[in-house]
């Protein structure tokens, strides 16, 4: 077992600060959601541009094991190598452009084309084609490759970029690189995986991970007073305590309060759930606290540091307090947003539509990292999770299925501005100060087509 050598005290004042940035504030107009014209100079300008992540290395973890995910129009194929690498391909067979898997994941020696049957290697090389004395230009094999696409991988994901020219894939992380190194996110593992079409752009998902000023009305509990609402849920959604940063790279991060009791006291100071339950998983009694649910976050901190390396969360030491009980926001541009916490990665990814401007692919995950000797569920924005459990990846229409609560509270928000987005009566956004990270998505969107001009 790890000792619990850190002992660190690092309060949130004390992470690395992220450059200011100036923010232009033009207004977002409709166009930008609805136009085909728009979308189109995203695909050539931002997506095809960008470091994108894709699969997950532990999907994949023999040689020969593939995943395959779509981008809009284009479908990116993962493949582990002989060697333990990971190599990225379009999924598109050079003879006639059929594509070459159609599956989520699989495992092949070779890539047999499902139309004349050529096969491709693992690492991309074409070694068989059916009647090879027939072509008069000679035979492809040991001529045609696969068309390989940028790869690397970091935090257990698999990143692609489809510029061949492109930075290092730190580079383009910037600090979220460091930020998430400590956690060891790689050895966590998926609890949840819920897929959907969500009848709006991809932006208006992207626009609502980059801000919390929404929470309080869309994420609000039966009967609550909006003034308590801002520790809902054990976290202090309040822009005067959130600390907000954007980094040169064009990422966001937002830190909450968390291990907040607040509204989920009852009148006689109680502390509600989900808070207790997490107090008693950490040796915590909640009747110690009641009457003072707002010392609960130190005493988590406490707790944590004391208890977690013990535990088999030697990750704990590299963490300072903060981290221990906040919620950590990540906005990664374009498309990814993930709430970071102590024991959870809440992933959030928006993906274009192939030919649809007005809809996108959404993604819920969750991972959880899963020491030796812990058998308390997994506490996910699904619900809880028992550990140990072997989830599907579930793929439904909107509203088949729920996404977990939050987000299908979310959700029931994007269908109706995406239908105002079309109105002559919408003049374009008025935003606050806290929606600083909504405009600077839309920012370097036309920074990378202006700069393409
Ligand atoms: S298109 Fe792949 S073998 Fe013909
Ligand atoms: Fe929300």
């Amino acid at each position: 077992m790890a000792e619990n050598v850190g002992q660190t005290n690092r309060p949130v004042a004390d992470l690395p600060s992220w450059p200011e940035q100036k923010i232009r504030g033009h207004k977002l107009e409709g166009h930008r959601y609805t136009s085909k014209d728009f979308a189109e100079q995203e695909w050539s300008h931002v997506w095809t541009k960008v470091w994108l992540l894709l699969g997950a290395e532990n999907e994949m973890p023999n040689p020969g094991d593939w995943q395959q995910e779509e981008v809009g129009r284009e479908s990116i194929l993962m493949v582990r190598q002989d060697d333990g690498a990971i190599k990225a391909y379009y999924n598109v067979c050079q003879h006639r452009g059929q594509r070459l898997v159609s599956e989520e994941k699989g495992h092949a020696r070779r890539f047999i084309c499902p139309y004349h049957s050529w096969a491709w290697t693992r690492d991309g090389q074409l070694d068989f084609v059916q009647d090879a004395d027939d072509f008069p230009q000679g035979t492809p094999c040991g001529k045609l490759t696969l068309k390989e696409v940028r790869c690397e991988t970091f935090a257990g994901f698999v990143w692609i970029n489809m510029n061949p020219d492109c930075v290092t894939l730190k580079e383009y992380l910037g600090p979220v690189w460091d930020d998430w190194s400590v956690y060891r996110i790689d050895q966590w593992k998926r609890y949840v995986a819920k897929t959907t079409v969500a009848p709006c752009n991809w932006k208006v998902v992207m626009d609502n991970f980059n801000e919390s000023y929404h929470v309080n009305t869309v994420h609000k509990p039966k009967g609550a007073n909006v003034e308590k609402l801002r520790i809902h849920s054990g976290v202090d959604t309040s822009y005067k305590t959130t600390r907000f940063d954007m980094a040169d790279e064009g990422h966001g991060r937002m830190i909450m309060l968390g291990g907040y009791a607040g509204p989920a006291t009852d009148k006689d100071g109680a502390i509600g759930e989900p808070l207790a339950d997490i107090l008693r998983d950490w040796d915590l009694d909640p009747e110690d606290y009641r009457g003072r649910g707002e010392d609960t976050r130190e005493a988590l901190q406490q707790a944590r540091r004391r208890l977690g390396p013990g535990r088999g969360y030697a990750y704990f030491n590299e963490l300072n307090d903060s981290q221990l009980t906040d919620a950590y926001h990540y906005t990664l541009f374009p498309n990814f947003a993930v709430s970071l916490w102590v024991d959870g990665f809440h992933f959030l990814r928006a993906r274009p539509h192939p030919t649809d401007p007005e809809q996108c692919i959404f993604d819920n995950f969750w991972y959880a990292p899963d020491p030796d000797g812990v058998t308390e569920p997994v506490r996910t924005t699904a619900g809880l999770v028992e550990r140990g459990t072997e989830i599907e990846h579930e793929v439904f229409s909107l509203g088949e299925k729920s996404m977990g609560l939050t987000i299908d509270q979310d959700l029931t928000i994007f269908p109706g501005q995406q239908r105002a987005m079309s109105s002559s009566g919408y003049q374009g956004s008025y935003l606050a100060g806290q929606e600083s990270r909504v405009s600077r998505l839309h920012e370097l969107i036309d920074d990378f087509i202006e700069e393409s001009r």
